[in-house]
């Protein structure tokens, strides 16, 4: 075929970036030409490299996959250690990515996928010319010139430099962009650079000690080391924190014949429980010492300079993310060349510019985030501060945090647009995401969701003072309770406080105070108080089912499931009014729409939905109803402490009942057919939740009503009152007690009111289409009528069937 339209791309640096990009474009059927300085395609330097799910679609698109996972044995196992040697955590995270994505982590030495991608250009190697280093571009209105150190040129349409993070390429453009009056632009760049860390990498022969294919990271105070053990070979880094924040120009450059010197106070470090580091040192075969550098620059082109790979975004090297970021950046500014080809009959400069500062923009907040976890990762593992050492007591769940992050970016990895999927981009429990069409969800920065976030943090620290100053209130009451042993309802019969409900010590201890304060509502000696409670304690049990499913979506793991069982217990034992706003707002930061949108994202398994329907009607509605309902008012006290331990009981009741039944999401959905059946049985689980939750809220919150005392309003029983929280000095402990559970409904139920906003905000953004005014009056009605809970569930309801209209 004849290449399009005599566009040319003058490609500046033969490495991962520059070769894929070569690929990409002979595939689009668009002209290049490659410059690599260096005489070799693929020298061996000692570095070497991990290939991750995000790369291997597009790699795999473009036949070179195969030859690469020849190259390596799949990982498995991954065993972080401590600095002395001691397990921190053992995970197995290369398998579950190979699980979840149908391809394994790989690892191997740079060089032999250089050779890899090199070999694949077939006819298009004489496109790849070495030897040539460019020294300069001449940018002109209708072209650009690239000159070499050996005197030739080369003509092309735009300059691509792929020439790594000292690039000249990048050089040049500053230098351009100084010429069209963008001087502060172009400085604010040239001092962005920055370098805290260095590392000496190298390659050594078999180490006894290290099975293959076993990964070791340790974790020190200002080194690091992960050391690879693969096919026949021994891949290492050891990682050192400098003396200081180096910017720009001053960074430094190591000498080789220095390393031994560097190296000598780290000989006996552990890279494993049994291997110190100078076992693997001295079977060196090769070895470097480098600085790292940091920088994620802000322009990547402008006219016709485009810049891509370590020369745009230099990241810390210990997450393996580097050159699989490279690989993507290469696929995606392919596809935005062609993609402008098509729209442009005639190229000018301005048309470069225009489509390709829209590539920059769509592509920037991936490569962001990636970018911010290579960072916060070289820190964690050198223990750069107080933090980092808490967090390292909490590895396995923050690995698994981290690589639900990978998965969300996995599932949407950019591909080469002109090329069909592999077949293996559909197998795993989290394939590709072809038929989505995910590309208009908006990633918002972290920061901006922490600033939207804060209405809820803010109702967090109103509902905490309400209660707080409630509790402080009544504390002289409830002390003298306490000590007296016994409460008095308005029957007359008398309720013994330091009861042994549980038959558990600590559980007792704990919970008789909390019991107490739920006499006077269930007992019916606060008339209006059981009717806010009536509503108020099935619809909290329902709220926490929501809490609970949004913990079951696939993109979680295990770990993330703790989080609101102890966000539902603490707001059980201390105050909803405090832990709800609380909940929200940290799940509201945990994930974004982004990472959930994807549907093997999304997914809610229909067994974890059932079976939390089935425990939770067990543990927590009937104790629930019956501790307001049973005639025997000693029963009723007996209930609410069955009740009381809901948060726990509902999921322990729940975990057997699921292992036995076992997934009803189909795991090898291959075909697009398999994965639209597990979208849709997960999507009619959750309608059957939502829409069952809602009623029995709508029936408790009516039957409330309708047995409300006469002649008190929906204000007296429901709200605590603008006045503030002064209660007036004689209040009673049944007072304070009613005025307390007041704060927590309206508190916790503000909180999820202003979550949904947020999530329907979200989604909104990025495309999906509902009228706010609607939205609002229909859930202002249905509070009116059937409470704020049946709302609450009903919004939450149309914020699935709305996220499931997505990418569909
Ligand atoms: C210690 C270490 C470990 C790493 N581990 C991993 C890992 O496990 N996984 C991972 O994905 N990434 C890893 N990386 C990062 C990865 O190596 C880089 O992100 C990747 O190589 C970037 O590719 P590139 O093509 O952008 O640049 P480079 O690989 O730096 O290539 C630039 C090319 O441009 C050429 N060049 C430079 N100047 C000129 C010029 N003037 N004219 C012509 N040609 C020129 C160079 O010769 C070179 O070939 C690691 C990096 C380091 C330092
Ligand atoms: C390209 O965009 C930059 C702004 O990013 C602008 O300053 C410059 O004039 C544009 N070039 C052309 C040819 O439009």
């Amino acid at each position: 075929m004849a290449p399009k339209q005599n566009l040319r791309v003058v490609i500046v640096g033969g490495s991962i970036a520059g070769l894929t990009l070569s690929h990409c474009l002979a595939r689009h059927n668009i002209d290049f030409v490659l410059l690599e300085a260096r005489e070799e395609i693929a020298p061996q330097e000692g570095a070497s490299i991990s290939i991750f799910p995000t790369a291997c679609l597009s790699l795999e698109q473009l036949g070179v996959l195969d030859d690469i996972l020849e190259q390596v044995e799949p990982l498995k196992p991954l065993y972080n250690w401590d600095s002395n040697g001691k397990l921190l955590a053992y995970t197995e995270v290369p398998a579950i990515s190979q699980k979840r994505h149908g391809y394994p982590g790989a690892f191997l030495a740079r060089q032999s996928i250089l050779e890899i991608l090199y070999k694949h250009l077939g006819d298009r190697q004489g496109a790849v010319l070495t030897g040539k280093k460019v020294i300069g571009v001449e940018h002109f209105d209708t072209h650009v010139a690239v000159h070499c150190a050996d005197g030739s040129s080369f003509d092309g349409d735009l300059v691509v430099g792929a020439d790594g993070v000292r690039s000249i390429v990048r050089q040049l453009m500053w230098s351009h962009m100084d010429s069209r009056g963008l001087q502060a632009e172009a400085r604010e760049e040239r001092d962005r650079m920055t370098c805290e860390y260095d590392c000496v990498f190298g390659i050594s022969s078999p180490t006894p000690g290290l099975t293959t294919p076993d990964i070791h990271r340790t974790y020190a105070r200002g080194w690091s080391t992960i050391v690879v053990a693969g096919k026949d070979k021994a891949y290492w880094f050891l990682f050192t924190k400098l003396d200081r924040k180096y910017k720009g120009h001053e960074i430094p450059r190591f000498n080789h014949d220095e390393i031994d010197k560097h190296l000598a106070p780290y000989m006996n470090i552990p890279v494993t429980n049994t291997v110190p580091f100078f076992e693997v040192y001295n079977r060196r075969e090769v070895c470097n010492w480098l600085a790292l550098e940091e920088v994620l620059y802000k322009n990547w082109c402008i006219d016709r300079f485009v810049i891509i790979g370590d020369a745009a975004h230099k990241m810390a090297p210990n997450s393996g993310h580097g050159g699989n970021t490279a690989v993507e950046t290469s696929v995606s500014l392919s596809n935005s060349i062609a993609s402008m080809l098509e729209k442009h009959p005639e190229i000018h400069t301005k048309d470069i510019n225009d489509s390709l500062k829209n590539w920059q923009e769509a592509r920037n907040p991936r490569v962001t985030q990636i970018w911010q976890t290579a960072a916060e990762v070289v820190r964690l593992e050198t223990t750069t501060s107080f933090k980092h050492r808490i967090i390292q007591h909490f590895l396995p769940i923050l690995i698994a945090l981290v690589q639900n992050k990978g998965s969300a970016y996995a599932v949407a990895a950019e591909r080469i647009d002109c090329l069909p999927l592999p077949p293996r981009s559909f197998t795993g429990t989290m394939p590709y995401n072809c038929q989505e069409n995910l590309g208009q969800v908006i990633q918002e920065k972290f920061w901006k969701r922490v600033l939207w976030g804060l209405p809820l943090f803010g109702l967090m620290c109103i509902g905490a003072c309400t209660v707080g100053t409630t509790i402080l209130n009544i504390r002289p009451h409830a002390e003298a309770l306490l000590e007296h042993g016994f409460w008095t309802a308005s029957t007359g019969e008398i309720f013994s406080i330091h009861k042994r409900i549980y038959k558990l010590r600590a559980l007792d201890d704990i919970f008789q105070p909390v019991i107490m304060c739920f006499l006077p509502s269930i007992t019916g000696t606060d008339s209006q108080s059981w009717t806010q409670m009536f509503s108020f304690i099935p619809e909290f049990g329902a709220v926490y089912a929501i809490w609970l499913l949004e913990g079951y979506r696939k993109v979680n793991s295990w770990p993330a499931v703790l989080f609101p069982i102890i966000m539902g217990q603490g707001a059980q034992l201390l105050s909803v009014a405090a832990f709800g706003p609380l909940y929200y707002f940290l799940q509201y930061l945990q994930l974004s729409l982004y990472e959930t949108a994807p549907s093997n994202n999304r997914e809610i398994d229909p067994t974890g939905t059932y079976t939390l329907l089935a425990a939770l009607a067990a543990a927590h509605y009937i104790p629930s109803y019956a501790s307001f309902l049973v005639p025997d008012l000693q029963d009723r006290q007996l209930w609410n402490a069955a009740w009381q331990i809901f948060p726990l009981t509902v999921p322990l009741l729940q975990l057997p009942l699921s292992l036995f039944l076992g997934s009803k999401l189909n795991p090898d959905a291959t075909s697009v057919a398999a994965r639209a059946e597990n979208r849709k049985s997960s999507l009619v689980a959750i309608r059957v939740a939502y829409c069952s939750l809602a009623m029995i809220s709508a029936s408790g919150f009516v039957y409330a009503r309708a047995n409300a005392p006469v002649g008190s309003s929906m204000l007296d029983i429901f709200w605590p009152g603008v006045r503030g929280y002064a209660l007036p000095g004689d209040a009673s402990f049944e007072e304070g007690i009613a005025r307390f559970m007041q704060y927590d409904q309206v508190s916790s139920m503000a909180a999820g009111f202003a979550w949904l906003g947020l999530r329907l905000r979200e989604l909104r953004r990025s495309g999906v289409e509902f009228s706010w005014l609607g939205v609002v009056g229909v859930l202002v009605g249905i509070t009116c009528v059937f409470g704020p809970g049946t709302a609450f569930l009903l919004g939450w309801g149309l914020k699935e069937e709305l996220l499931h209209k997505l990418g569909a």
